[in-house]
């Protein structure tokens, strides 16, 4: 195990808040920060533009970054991409996959408004679509998922973690079955890595993608697509970065991960990134996975047990617990939780009205944990929630 409370000097805001919004983003340890600060100070040029010190001091770091994160993830670095985020990694692949006339993909319902839209536009470009339910849990019965594949089926995108749920799917199983249909499947990491071991070597995903804001404690603006076979997939955004050599008349594009990162990169943000995913691998993913665990657990146990609050998603959670008050509007049990205590939850749709329509809800709250959270950040919650609930009784 880890001292959550030497963790927490890494965090400075944590003196100021308890931060429970860690499944929309979370706060960046102070060697990640130093790390950028280092690129700023230091050596800051562009990626792999330029003979001079400064670019080519730019390029190594980033480059090592991309290394870090490849041996986080167990992937092949050739094929991890730096993005701006999860939803440009989807983007990536739904506007990029070779589609014809007449495909068919499937999604879940407890998607992402970022693993929805992208599929749904296809939809109306020709690409049929299915939208496989979870139970009432959220969670999804990959048995689902293999009655709705047909021989037209390309694709499968399902998340690993529900944001709205917090429950856990099943992708290594629905991964297996679709390879024998020869149907491809994206991952949706976007609440797993850097809070559960995800090892793409054994998951062996055809495309995953997850943001370096959440799990994995880097900086906003950055993400992370990984994709097997990149030959496929047609880059998105063309431009400088991405060619091996220009005619008038024609161009010829670099091989992966060049290929999908035209323009000048988010270089700070990645080295940042880079760090951040060694503090993680530092501290250990399973120490961290167990911790959370253990916090959401009886953070969900405790809020149940609360008269007017009701919890939702499966008993086995990951670190995401929605609930509501009877009576009480989301937002303003949110408002509440923040002007008393200063704790900060997500309140709402979480960008995935879908899901939160499955549960007949206008909306919920939201806590989520991470690695830096306390068990007294969860006794101060279920206090402050108590008192709520006991207010609109
Ligand atoms: C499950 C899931 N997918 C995708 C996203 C989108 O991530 P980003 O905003 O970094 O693109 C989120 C963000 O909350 C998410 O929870």
């Amino acid at each position: 195990m880890y001292d959550v409370h030497s963790v927490r000097e890494d965090f400075p805001v944590l003196k100021e808040v308890i931060y429970l919004d860690n499944a929309a983003t979370t706060q960046t340890p102070v060697p990640a920060v130093k790390a950028m600060d280092e690129y700023f100070f230091k050596y800051a040029g562009n990626h792999g533009r330029g003979a001079h010190r400064l670019a080519r001091e730019t390029t190594n770091h980033y480059e090592d970054a991309r290394e870090n994160v490849a041996d986080f993830l167990n992937a092949d670095v050739k094929k991890t991409i730096f993005t701006r985020n999860a939803t440009e990694g989807i983007n990536v692949i739904a506007r990029g996959f070779p589609w014809e006339d007449g495909d068919h993909v499937i999604v879940t319902l407890v998607e992402h408004h970022s693993n929805l839209l992208p599929w749904m536009r296809l939809r109306k470009e020709g690409v049929d679509l299915t939208i496989v339910k979870p139970d009432a849990t959220g969670v999804v019965d990959p048995e689902d998922i293999a009655s709705a594949v047909t021989e037209r089926t390309r694709l499968i995108a399902i998340t690993q973690v529900s944001n709205v749920f917090g429950s856990i799917q099943d992708v290594s199983r629905v991964i297996r079955t679709a390879r024998r249909e020869d149907v491809r499947v994206l991952v949706d990491g976007s609440q797993s890595a850097g809070h559960m071991a995800v090892d793409l070597g054994s998951m062996d995903p055809d495309f995953f993608v997850t943001p370096g804001h959440k799990g994995l404690l880097g900086p906003q603006g950055t993400g992370v697509l990984y994709i097997r076979e990149p030959d496929l997939i047609e880059p998105l955004f063309l431009g400088g970065g991405m060619v091996r050599a220009v005619t008038d008349l024609d161009y010829e594009i670099e091989a992966s991960p060049s290929k999908f990162e035209a323009g000048t990169p988010n270089m700070p943000g990645a080295i940042g990134l880079g760090r951040a995913v060694e503090y993680v691998k530092d501290i250990g993913v399973k120490n961290i996975e167990r911790h959370e665990l253990a916090l959401a657990k009886d953070a969900a146990r405790r809020l149940a047990a609360i008269e007017g609050v009701e919890v939702y998603g499966p008993k086995e959670r990951a670190s995401v617990v929605p609930f509501n008050v009877t009576g009480m509007n989301a937002h303003d049990v949110a408002m509440i939780l923040d002007q008393t205590r200063k704790i900060c939850v997500r309140s709402g749709y979480h960008c995935a009205i879908p899901g939160i329509g499955f549960l007949g809800v206008d909306g919920t709250v939201r806590a989520s944990f991470a690695l830096y959270n306390t068990q007294e950040e969860v006794d101060k919650l279920i206090e402050t929630v108590l008192n709520v609930a006991a207010f609109v009784a």
